[in-house]
């Protein structure tokens, strides 16, 4: 027995995405069966859809901020039940026995299984990420939605928030950090409203001249256009922690000076090898670190939601349709995006026959 379900897939790097009717597994007793309501669209979904990271499967159903109400639980799931509001990230399971699950971190196990593009080791089926009607889940990786918080702004949290939400912890942003971002698109805008909540001073280096009072409002306390070498040089030595979320290959250079001493710069967005060098006269010279940081583990994404739930935090979004998600892809790549598109999943299901 399977539980079918809609979505919206992928077949090929370059094919657009189109409606495509797939199997779910059955619950197990220990997982949640959800109705998809929303689920924001994330620039990893382009990545993984083009195959630029390599081990693209296809039919690829992407979506991994996915935002929904629970159907039915399996009969051992003791945290949730029929019509609460739940939220599924990047993560469907992990090996729960390594020294990453046991401190929390589950997406840095080996044994890790993602949303979708990955495979499930119980069953050895493909995982189908949130541009479908129905996500089955285990318990332990679904995590509640706050009361009080407008679902569709709060999908974004999943990924793009707790992306950004697990470096300002680990580095311990709070009252008086000086915290740089760079790259106001999804995970930039969160990055903006997070290290804000947490105290922090937050400079925004942005290519986009235009994207100045946005900032503002999203919680920037200057704006440094990084292509001004006179703005980039007003900044030497000034940050603590440097975010950044530009999705391609890019010279980290001239982000090293603006490092205070001891900083570091933490790259989220892109994944490959760093061209051109990296001069590590800045990063001996003043004990500088470039690091990197991959989403976060359950437990922390659930301390994201009860935060952004005490703070009234969600994302700025722009609602779309299924059917406008290839227009959505190629606003994302010439980043104009304000700041997160997210699918309304009644537009999947108006398409069912
Ligand atoms: N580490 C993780 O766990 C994780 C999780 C989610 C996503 N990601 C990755 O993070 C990256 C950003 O995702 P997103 O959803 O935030 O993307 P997005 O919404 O498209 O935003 C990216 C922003 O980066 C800037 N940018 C784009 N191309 C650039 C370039 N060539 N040089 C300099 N700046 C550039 C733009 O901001 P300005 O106009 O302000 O310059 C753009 O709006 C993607 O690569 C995604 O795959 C990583
Ligand atoms: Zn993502
Ligand atoms: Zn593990």
């Amino acid at each position: 027995m399977t539980i079918n379900v809609l979505g919206y897939a992928g077949h090929s790097a370059t094919a657009p995405l189109v409606p495509f009717r797939f199997e779910r597994r059955d619950p197990r007793p220990d997982d949640v069966v959800i109705e998809v309501l929303y689920c924001g669209v994330c620039h990893s979904d382009i990545h993984s859809l083009r195959n630029d990271w390599g081990g693209a499967t296809y039919p690829m159903v992407p979506g991994h901020e996915i935002v929904g109400r629970v159907a039915r639980v399996g009969a051992e799931v003791t945290r949730f039940e029929p019509g609460d509001q739940v939220g599924v990230g990047c993560l469907v399971d992990s090996c729960q026995r390594c020294s990453s699950c046991a401190a929390g971190h589950e997406q840095y196990c080996a044994g890790m299984v993602v949303t979708y593009n990955g495979v499930d080791p119980k069953d050895g089926r493909p995982t189908y990420g949130g541009y479908s009607d129905t996500i089955v889940v285990n318990e332990k990786f679904v995590v509640k939605m706050p009361d009080g918080l407008d679902l569709k702004r709060a999908a974004p949290l999943l990924c793009a928030g707790i992306t950004t939400w697990s470096p300002l912890r680990h580095w311990k942003v709070g009252p008086g950090t000086k915290l740089a971002v760079v790259g106001l698109g999804g995970l930039g805008h969160m990055a903006l409203k997070l290290g804000k909540a947490l105290g922090g001073h937050v400079t925004l280096i942005t290519r986009s001249p235009g994207k100045g009072d946005d900032a503002r409002r999203l919680g920037a306390d200057r704006i440094v256009l990084s292509t001004d070498r006179a703005q980039m040089a007003a900044v030497r030595g000034q940050f603590d922690l440097i975010i950044d979320t530009v999705p391609n290959a890019h010279d980290l250079n001239p982000y090293l000076p603006t490092l205070a001493t001891s900083g570091t710069l933490v790259l989220v967005g892109y994944l490959g090898p760093l061209e051109p060098a990296l001069d590590s006269a800045p990063l001996v010279l003043g004990r500088k670190a470039v690091a990197g940081s991959l989403i976060g583990g359950l437990a922390e994404t659930q301390e994201l939601l009860d935060f952004c739930g005490a703070h009234g935090i969600v994302a700025d979004v722009e609602m779309i349709g299924v059917a406008d998600i290839d227009r959505a892809y190629e606003r994302m790549l010439a980043s104009d995006v304000k700041y997160r598109f997210v699918i309304d999943l009644a537009s999947l299901r108006a398409t069912a026959p």
